[in-house]
């Protein structure tokens, strides 16, 4: 059975398979052709990353060259106009200097000289250098290869130390247990892959230490990966995303994540050799295991197939005009689930929701959780409602509140959960609270400040419109978009993401359909270059939806710690940096390499955004006609990016994302604690009080 994970993948491919009736006739002819790569790939769950990349390099949707320079016209065009921290990203300040400093101008005038062999390689350099960005949700993708498979190995790593503080790596203790009950069907492949007498013995590998990696110290397989794997600024959080962790998913149950060195969202690597030394063993042994792909996603027969459904743009890859359309724009039936969800770090929201709140998530190729550390020997929640759990520890004094993300299908019951499972552990006589935020990828931008607000009562920190005041850019289009609602009535229907009547000023007036905010740009230089913004705006998240919350503070400050491995983005990241940098709320990072500063939080961001999003804006105002309109893409591709950027807290005329967010605890890992959250609880407990 393929897992229910890509539940979301599956309504994009139900949408696909209705397109599939016109490949079906021909299907006798192709598959007596000569050999075709992609038509062996067509019936199986797993493959190699050699099958795959065949694949993948057989599929063309155009001549390369032209294929090239329409692909960067648009990424290049998009990101240039609506990425609001693109010239930031140029060349970030300190802390950031080595993390951030990708200069998009240059790179994409390489990639317009460069010959690509195939579609697949120009599509790796194009999102291997915007992940290079290392930002939560500025990434691009393809269909015709993302998220289709994903890349495994049955040894998760974890990096420990030992009781005089010495780290040491080590395959994950529970490595066999993950990754037999996720992989029954492909388990075996790995055993038989196992050298002489360790044949068949995939378990004794549990617990080994790991001494190198490819023959070299497994350090510089960690720091190649915190080069390449994007994502997160801080390099510390890139070095641990190497490595297995925990997080809650939207079943509420724990979730599981391989890490980076087990699971690859592309075809990258064939198999890796690992030295290592087993439990009870003095004796160094190398074996060799082969990365297997797993297939998510998509309906094909053979290449031609793969290409019409899984390569060219589709019905959500432009956008759309919302007027000519109207049913799309208000109708819930019709709202299917657009492919951009299934790559947000979030559950599944309501789609009415989504319209109406403001998300800040970050955006990833990788499945959004993988259910199997169940086995953990926790009582049940005291309140649960999606990723949100509470529980009280034995000490009678500490509450837990586990929070995954700060979304969930439904907003207002993720709103009313954490405000009554707040009130309930305090009627249960907790004094102090500690947030676990591990692997907490964001949400809801509202949902993060009502958070604050409920914990710490009404303040100035929490008497404000919104966490973090933001900017837009401003350019030409920009303008006129807002210019066309604000003054034409051009978005009767108030569905429009530029329309005014849900945004406000910094001061928290709120603005209306008519307000034309763009109209005074303010002009910043930055790394060389003039860019246009919008006015500082605020508000947003006040007067709250659907509740009020109450007059006093559930805890003060100092009985509140913000606990996570870093991997804290978008909502997460606005909600950590303004409890602790407006009201000095604790952080502590569990985990890390000894001596590398590690942040509690990844980028802010602000209001993730897509290009189908932003071409619908264009459209629905009539603008499509304009010199200035975005073009459309050709390929099934996807690009998200950071469209509302959030001001800094210290520095309030700089992005937050370019300020540092340094933990001001940090705690090695050990064998008791690794991937183990009711241990961690404890001694965090022990330590933060
Ligand atoms: C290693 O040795 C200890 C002590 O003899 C024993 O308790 C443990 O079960 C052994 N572990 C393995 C995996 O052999
Ligand atoms: C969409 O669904 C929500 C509840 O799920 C409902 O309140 C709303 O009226 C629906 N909208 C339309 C246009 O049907
Ligand atoms: C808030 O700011 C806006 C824009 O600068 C201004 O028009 C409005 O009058 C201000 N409101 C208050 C109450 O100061």
């Amino acid at each position: 059975m393929w897992p229910n994970l890509s539940l979301r993948g599956w309504a994009f491919c139900g949408a696909l398979s209705a397109a599939l009736g016109a490949t079906v006739d021909t299907r006798q002819d192709r598959a007596s052709e000569t050999r075709d790569p992609c038509e062996p790939l067509a019936r199986v769950q797993w493959t190699s990353p050699q099958e795959l990349r065949a694949c993948f390099r057989a599929i063309q949707t155009g001549p390369i060259d032209k294929v090239r320079d329409h692909l960067l016209d648009v990424v290049d065009k998009t990101l240039d106009q609506y990425h609001t921290a693109r010239y930031f990203q140029k060349h970030a300040p300190p802390p950031f200097t080595d993390d951030v400093h990708v200069d998009l101008d240059a790179e994409f005038r390489r990639m317009r000289h460069t010959r690509y062999r195939t579609e697949f390689d120009l599509h790796l350099d194009l999102s291997q250098t915007i992940k290079g960005l290392n930002h939560l949700d500025t990434v691009y993708f393809n269909y015709c290869y993302d998220q289709v498979f994903m890349n495994y190995i049955p040894t998760p790593l974890v990096l420990v130390a030992d009781n005089r503080g010495k780290e040491r790596m080590y395959i994950a203790p529970n490595a066999f247990e993950i990754a037999s009950s996720e992989f029954p069907d492909q388990i075996d492949v790995w055993q038989n892959a196992l050298p002489g007498k360790l044949k068949g013995q995939l378990q004794s590998l549990d617990g080994a230490e790991v001494l190198e990696i490819n023959d070299r110290d497994p350090w510089l397989a960690v720091n190649a990966n915190a080069r390449r794997s994007g994502r997160y600024q801080g390099f510390g959080t890139r070095q641990m995303a190497f490595f297995a962790s925990y997080g809650t998913n939207d079943a509420g149950s724990w979730s599981y994540d391989f890490g980076d060195f087990a699971s690859m969202p592309g075809p990258y690597e064939d198999s890796v050799s690992l030295t290592i030394r087993r439990v009870n063993s003095s004796k160094a042994e190398t074996i060799t295991l082969p990365y297997r792909s797993r297939r998510y996603n998509g309906v094909w027969y053979d290449k031609d197939s793969y290409r019409e459904n899984m390569c060219l743009p589709n019905v959500f890859t432009n956008g759309e005009d919302l007027y000519q359309f109207p049913f799309a724009s208000n109708s819930n039936a019709s709202t299917p689930d657009k492919p951009i969800n299934s790559l947000q770090q979030q559950p599944p929201l309501d789609p009415e929701d989504r319209k109406h709140h403001a998300v800040s998530v970050l955006v990833d190729a990788a499945p959004y959780s993988l259910p199997s550390l169940e086995a953990l020997s926790i009582s049940p929640p005291i309140l649960q409602y999606s990723s949100a759990r509470f529980y009280m520890l034995t000490d009678g004094k500490t509450a837990v509140l586990s929070l995954g993300a700060f979304s969930a299908r439904s907003y207002i019951s993720l709103q009313a959960t954490l405000a009554d499972g707040i009130q309930k552990v305090k009627d249960l006589g907790a004094k102090r609270l500690i947030i676990d935020v591990s692997n907490n990828e964001g949400g809801y931008v509202c949902i993060a400040h009502w958070l604050h607000r409920i914990l710490l009562g009404p303040r100035p920190s929490t008497n404000r419109g919104i966490s973090l005041d933001s900017i837009l850019r401003a350019n030409p289009m920009a303008q006129r978009i807002v210019k066309v609602i604000a003054e034409d009535g051009g978005d009767p229907d108030k569905t429009l993401i530029y329309n005014g009547h849900e945004m406000a000023w910094a001061n928290g007036t709120w603005m209306d359909e008519t307000t034309n905010y763009l109209k005074k740009p303010e002009k910043r230089y930055i790394n060389g270059k003039v860019v246009e913004f919008s006015p500082r705006l605020g508000g947003q998240c006040v007067p709250w939806a659907y509740r009020e919350p109450p007059e006093t503070a559930a805890f003060k400050p100092r009985d509140i710690v913000i606990v996570g491995n870093g991997r804290c983005s978008g909502a997460c990241a606005m909600f950590s940096t303004a409890m602790s940098k407006r009201d000095g709320v604790r952080t502590v990072v569990m985990g890390g390499k000894k001596g590398v500063p590690q942040q509690y939080a990844g980028s802010v961001g602000g209001v993730t955004m897509d290009f189908a999003e932003m071409r619908t804006e264009i459209l629905s105002t009539g603008l499509g006609e304009s010199p200035l309109a975005l073009p459309m893409f050709e390929t099934a591709s996807l690009l998200s990016f950071t469209w509302k950027l959030s001001l800094g807290i210290k520095n309030p005329n700089e992005p937050e994302d370019y300020q540092s967010r340094a933990a001001d605890i940090t705690v090695p890992l050990t064998m008791e604690t690794v991937n183990n959250p009711p241990e961690v609880w404890r001694q965090v407990a022990k330590i933060a009080w």
